[in-house]
């Protein structure tokens, strides 16, 4: 629907009129005028100009299409119009979150423009590593700038609400601390280049199936503390030029027209002075509502509720909106604030201090940054008898799985990245110098190359996404398999999972291994086994599969993620145990998908075509819910295992009773016998007197640097009010309620290494915000007494 909807506004680009008014030549000029004056200059059309975006020229193509004007970056997803009479040049948008997606080649051009495939977002954010992701950032921002780019559409932050949204991948967390403090990591990383961003979707874009008009039903606590915090951190800590909103509705309103949000919260409360834009075609039904007059949404409910610029940009908008400002049927403040924010995001971008871009970014570096990214964020889940690392570099690996011999970089849609190449595993450990069994790469090469044809045009049939979500394994002999078992010392299995926006993903043969994967595993562990032999598996996944079932039937699984471009080469850095494994789950693995409580209500009803969803579950997401209903998962939230072993000590708090602020502080050492990093996770658990709480909830983490064998490092967190603050909905406050709370420092949400408490006397209102978010409907909520 969306690239259908994507071309139309390709389409519609062309149709636009422009009427801007002969050259006048006293008309003010874009940085020598003052914004104020450039705006009292402009004609309605020439706001209307700046208002909505100029279409997608040049999105879908490789080449420049037939009349269409000229683009400068092809594949870029759009912009901001020019108005030559008044100075302002056009500004280029492009996604996305792995890195930047252009089109690599153009008509014409013997130069390629291919950009770093950089760890998809769930890798990232598994690093915990804030320092290494403003690294990637300032890579990724390099290749913007040097592409002639203004803004990134990206970092992608929504909160993982339920394993199977199909745009997990590209976002980090089910726990908005985690997300907040990657995103605004990203966000300074990118910037610094001085080009922009665009923190997306803004809020509460969960799931993918009817995302353009779903109405989601969720309490004003659970937006507070759950959907917004994540963009408050990363907002407030980063100041991100632009955020995109969303496409769905909350509480019967769209996103794109949410006043409360993009007003009252963001502007008012949280003091953002960038602009807004849309996501691609939101705050309409589909592709009806677009092309009729009186659409769902409108021009001026959406201006006027602070989303400043509409995308990509429709002639029937920019009509609507024409008509609305010589018609003086549209706030004229909301429009001179919107113009306002937009001209200086133009007036910041490299196009109009005419930098000169290289078309030559440092690619080298990058797939250098990239590597190590995608190594730190691989997650040891299991590593019995020290399988890994695995050094014996004499006997060939046997290495299984279709996806071992075409692995996956990245996620697809939006979120994917033209990369010049792309590291499969076998290649990574050859790389590394180890042996690959030949006789199993002759039949899984070809095999594979099939298979991916086969199911493209079976999914192209479909009206699916062109690229598989997973290849039917190919069957194996039983007699091969106990043949590899005796040649090699080892055996390695991939289980690969491809995911992107537009699609869910399933619970059957996705969430939970297919019939054919199952019997991969069976067949190689009981071959390998019976030889004394061990089993490796690799997940080469972007979001959450079921492992419960399977993982005692293997001796270790790495977590590899979708690990960008480099990919094979870091999981043979962590196979090899170059890099010792650090990454740690920034998500709940389950033991069974209906565990999670939203698998009660996901998607929402009809079921046949959801139009609503109830957020029944509040604030119990992920391992609030998991921990404070003791429901066992197969991996916990902040799970992660290591080459080395790590121990706590010495935890202080600077008092006994909060004041202002209390430091809490502790050591951690490496007790094992390889350097490496480990990431230190503080809980809080609160009085619940006003309102019902979590068991604990993440408040602060840090990752130490690489400690040798026996060396120690001090760790301080200062915790403020609104840390130990809950939002409580009759009193529109944030409150940090009286009594005794406990520090719970953590290897993990489940392995508390260390614990104190201290008092609060008195009920302390954080922050006193504004009351917003009504509900819509009755909404039973999930509550813990
Ligand atoms: C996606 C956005 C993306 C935009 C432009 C939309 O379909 O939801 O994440 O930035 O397209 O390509």
């Amino acid at each position: 629907m969306i690239d259908k909807l994507k071309k139309l506004a390709l389409g519609a680009s062309l149709l636009v009129t422009f009427s801007h008014v002969s050259v006048a030549q006293k008309a003010p000029q874009l940085g020598k005028a003052s914004v104020d004056e450039v705006i009292n200059a402009m004609t309605a059309e020439e706001k209307a100009d700046l208002l909505i975006g100029p279409g997608m020229p040049g999105y879908a193509g490789l080449v420049p299409v037939e009349g269409e004007p000229d683009v400068r970056v092809l594949g870029a997803a759009g912009g901001t119009r020019a108005i030559p009479r008044l100075g302002i040049p056009e500004t280029v948008v492009a996604d996305g979150p792995a890195g930047l997606r252009i089109q690599p080649k153009r008509k014409g051009d013997d130069n390629t423009y291919y950009a770093t495939a950089f760890p998809v977002g769930t890798a990232l954010a598994s690093t915990w590593n804030t320092e290494l992701i403003e690294e990637v950032g300032k890579a990724m921002g390099e290749e913007v700038k040097e592409y002639g780019v203004d803004v990134l559409l990206a970092p992608a932050l929504n909160i993982h609400r339920n394993p199977l949204n199909g745009r997990n991948f590209e976002y980090y967390s089910e726990d908005p601390l985690v997300s907040g403090e990657i995103a605004a990591a990203y966000v300074n990383g990118i910037q610094s280049n001085g080009v922009g961003t665009s923190v997306k979707h803004y809020a509460a874009n969960n799931q993918e199936t009817n995302r353009l008009t779903i109405n989601e039903h969720i309490t004003e606590r659970a937006m507070r503390e759950l959907y917004l915090r994540g963009f408050e951190i990363a907002i407030k800590n980063s100041q991100p030029w632009t955020v995109m909103s969303a496409y769905n509705k909350i509480n019967g309103e769209y996103a794109s027209s949410h006043k409360d949000m993009l007003t009252t919260i963001l502007r008012d409360e949280w003091g953002y002075e960038g602009f807004v834009m849309t996501d691609w075609f939101g705050g309409y039904a589909g592709f009806q509502s677009i092309m009729t007059e009186g659409a769902e949404s409108d021009v001026v409910a959406q201006i006027e509720a602070g989303n400043d610029l509409l995308m990509p940009g429709m002639e029937a908008q920019y009509a609507r909106l024409v008509k609305a400002l010589k018609e003086g049927k549209i706030s004229e403040e909301a429009v001179n604030k919107s113009l306002k924010r937009i001209l200086n995001m133009v007036l910041n971008s490299p196009t109009f201090k005419k930098y000169k871009y290289s078309n030559k970014p440092d690619l080298k570096a990058h797939a250098e940054v990239t590597r190590q990214a995608a190594a730190e964020g691989m997650v040891l889940l299991k590593n019995n008898d020290n399988v890994l690392p695995y050094t014996a570099k004499s006997s060939p690996i046997a290495v299984f799985g279709n996806t071992s011999y075409n692995f996956i970089a990245g996620g697809t849609g939006s979120g994917d990245v033209n990369e010049a190449y792309s590291i499969s595993l076998i290649e990574g450990l050859k790389n590394a110098g180890y042996q690959i069994d030949q006789d199993l790469k002759k039949s899984y090469v070809p095999f594979v190359d099939e298979s991916v044809k086969k199911e493209m045009k079976r999914r192209e049939e479909k009206g699916l996404l062109a690229v598989p979500q997973r290849l039917l394994e190919m069957p194996l002999d039983n007699k091969v398999v106990s043949e590899k078992a005796k040649s090699s010392e080892v055996a390695v299995i991939t289980i690969g999972r491809n995911s992107g926006e537009n699609e869910d993903r399933h619970i059957n043969e996705d969430f939970y291994l297919a019939q054919d994967e199952v019997k991969l595993i069976n067949k190689v562990s009981n071959a390998f086994h019976a030889e004394n032999k061990k089993v490796i598996v690799i997940l080469n996944i972007g979001g959450v599969i079921e492992t419960a079932s399977w993982k005692d039937k293997v001796d270790a699984i790495l977590l590899a993620w979708q690990p960008g471009q480099e990919g094979g080469n870091s999981v043979a850095d962590v196979f090899s145990g170059k890099v010792n494994p650090s990454g740690k789950l920034t998500m709940t693995f389950p033991v069974d998908y209906n565990q999670h409580p939203s698998a009660s209500n996901w998607l929402g009803t009809p079921i046949a075509n959801p139009e609503e969803v109830f957020y029944k579950e509040g604030i119990y997401v992920g391992y609030r819910y998991f921990n404070t209903f003791d429901v066992e998962p197969a991996y916990e939230f902040g799970y992660g295992k290591s080459y080395t072993s790590f121990e706590y000590s010495d935890l202080k708090l600077s008092d006994g009773t909060f004041k202002d602020e209390i430091e809490v502080s502790f050591k951690v050492t490496n007790t094992g016998k390889v350097a490496g990093k480990e990431i230190a996770q503080l809980y809080l658990s609160a009085p619940a007197v006003l309102v019902d709480k979590p068991e604990a909830e993440l408040k602060a983490f840090a990752k130490t640097k690489v400690l040798k064998p026996g060396k120690s490092e001090k760790i301080s967190f200062t915790l403020k009010a609104k840390d130990l603050a809950s939002f409580v909905n009759e009193k529109s406050a944030w409150i940090a309620e009286k009594g005794e709370y406990s520090v719970k420092i953590g290897a993990s949400s489940k392995d508390i290494q260390l614990s104190d408490s201290f008092k609060v006397d008195s009920n302390i209102t954080a922050e006193k915000v504004n009351n917003t978010f009504d509900l819509d409907a009755e909404m039973e909520v999930l509550k813990n007494n």
